[in-house]
């Protein structure tokens, strides 16, 4: 996977009922959970994201429908399919990411270890390649 991503799974309770899903800030996700937001009712063929943060990790679930994430730092590039929601895709600092092919009536959730800052998204992919040749060559920050 593109350095800074990886895929997990929540095991869901399974009672006959259906299912329940728990997530834990510390536990199920490896941050302190300070924010949660969900993307929906998002037109067919629209692309969203367009974006990497400097220091915000991220985890991304899709609890309906399915979404594909693009994820790409120089040199590398991913594209996960969500389509279940015990599957997480974790986004940590310094990875581009593009969000497409939500099916209809797909709900995207995002839980994010810091609250809703500006200033730390880089929303030009020229300022992100100016940024991220040299984060991803200090091989430290991999
Ligand atoms: P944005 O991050 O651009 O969405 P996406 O990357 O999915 O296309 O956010 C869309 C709008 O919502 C933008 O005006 C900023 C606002 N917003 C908040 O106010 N708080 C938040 O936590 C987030 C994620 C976005």
């Amino acid at each position: 996977m593109v350095a800074n991503t990886s895929m997990g799974r929540f095991s869901a309770h399974s009672n006959g009922l259906g299912k329940l899903v728990a997530v834990e800030g510390g536990k199920d996700v490896p941050f302190q959970i300070r924010r949660i937001y969900y993307i929906y009712e998002v037109p067919p063929d629209q692309w969203r994201g367009f974006h990497s943060h400097r220091d915000l990790h991220q985890a991304l679930i899709c609890v309906h429908g399915s979404v594909t994430i693009r994820t790409m730092i120089p040199g590398q590039k991913e594209d996960i399919l969500l389509d279940d929601p015990s599957k997480v895709l974790f986004i940590g600092p310094m990875v581009w990411r593009e969000m497409y092919q939500f099916s209809e009536g797909a709900v995207l959730l995002v839980l994010a270890d810091h609250y809703y800052t500006e200033s730390d998204y880089i929303r030009s992919l020229d300022q992100y390649m100016k940024e991220a040749i040299p984060f991803w060559t200090e091989t430290d920050k991999r």
